[in-house]
């Protein structure tokens, strides 16, 4: 028929063509079975209290009692690395899981059903390496979330001069040195978020580069950030423009110095960040305060 878009099938996820296709029998072979998404959390989304929005407590948010069930549309967040920076407790591995399976936790409690979390997280150490993204992958399918997608965030173009190579031209040790982090994807409940009413603020563009799995954009200076470990506002600035739209509520429980809440407020969505160290709250509230009066 004249016009008409060819349906491809998929055989394999390796196929670079997908428009107009049809992938009833892949999700129907054995491999999804006890694996489907769209399961009911309930649909409801409730209200943030108005004297949570746009703010950021100086608190855990291993408890976010102040928030209602279902109420935040996208999570973005680094948690702390357990590494002995200034605000790191020193845990064991199976402590630091549990830390930060309960602030998970709670995340999945306030998104809503749709909702996005997205966990940038470094692995660890070399002897041996400490695959801390597959721990959290684990622990979030273990809390119930759907996963939608690995983004693999490469720094090489600021990545330090590190010479930490083991074994220099030599077999007997060599070391890898990681030049990228991860970005972790993940769903409450279903796939989609109910568009009708709501505006997207994305480019052609930006789209067509965000939905590619490798993103690269340098790392944000400590010293210039006053933050032993921020991320720039580039990470949550594209992930808010993928997943959300204008006026959601974006969520950070580890919101250091608020550059999930800067990103939100220059995109038109509120924020709420949660830190347990008032320093970097209140650095948190003077960069938004500027960002404010721009
Ligand atoms: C990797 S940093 C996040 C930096 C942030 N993305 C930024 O750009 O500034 C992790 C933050 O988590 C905070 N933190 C550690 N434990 C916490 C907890 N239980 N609840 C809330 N924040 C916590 C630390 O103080 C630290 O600022």
């Amino acid at each position: 028929m004249a016009g008409r878009r060819k349906t491809t099938e998929t055989s394999n996820f390796g196929v670079s063509k997908r428009e107009g296709h049809d992938s009833s029998k892949f999700y129907s072979r054995k491999l999804y079975y006890n694996n489907k998404g769209d399961v009911s959390v309930g649909s409801a989304e409730n209200t943030v209290p108005p004297e949570y929005v746009d703010r950021i407590l100086c608190k855990s948010s291993q408890n976010m009692n102040e928030l209602p069930d279902s109420c935040m549309h996208l999570a973005v967040t680094s948690p702390p690395y357990n590494v002995g920076k200034i605000y790191d407790q020193d845990l064991t591995l199976a402590e630091y899981r549990q830390l930060l399976k309960a602030v998970f936790s709670e995340v999945f409690r306030v998104l809503v059903t749709g909702g996005r979390a997205c966990v940038n997280v470094a692995n660890l150490g070399r002897k041996p390496y400490l695959p801390i993204h597959s721990y959290v992958i684990a622990d979030m399918l273990d809390i119930g979330f759907l996963m939608r997608g690995e983004i693999i965030w490469n720094k090489g173009s600021s990545a330090g001069a590190s010479t930490a190579w083991g074994s220099w031209q030599s077999a007997a040790n060599p070391s890898l040195r990681d030049t990228h982090e991860y970005i972790l994807v993940f769903s409450k409940g279903s796939f989609s978020h109910a568009a009708s009413t709501r505006q997207d603020t994305i480019s052609k563009e930006e789209f067509l580069s965000y939905t590619k799995s490798v993103w690269e954009f340098p790392a944000e200076s400590a010293t210039k950030a006053g933050h032993p470990a921020p991320f720039p506002v580039e990470l949550p600035h594209r992930c808010i423009q993928l997943y959300t739209f204008r006026g959601d509520f974006v969520l950070d429980p580890f919101c250091g110095v608020g550059s999930t809440c800067v990103a939100a407020l220059k995109a038109g969505r509120h924020f709420l960040g949660y830190d347990t160290k008032q320093e970097y709250v209140d650095s948190a509230l003077r960069r938004i305060s500027k960002e404010d009066m721009t």
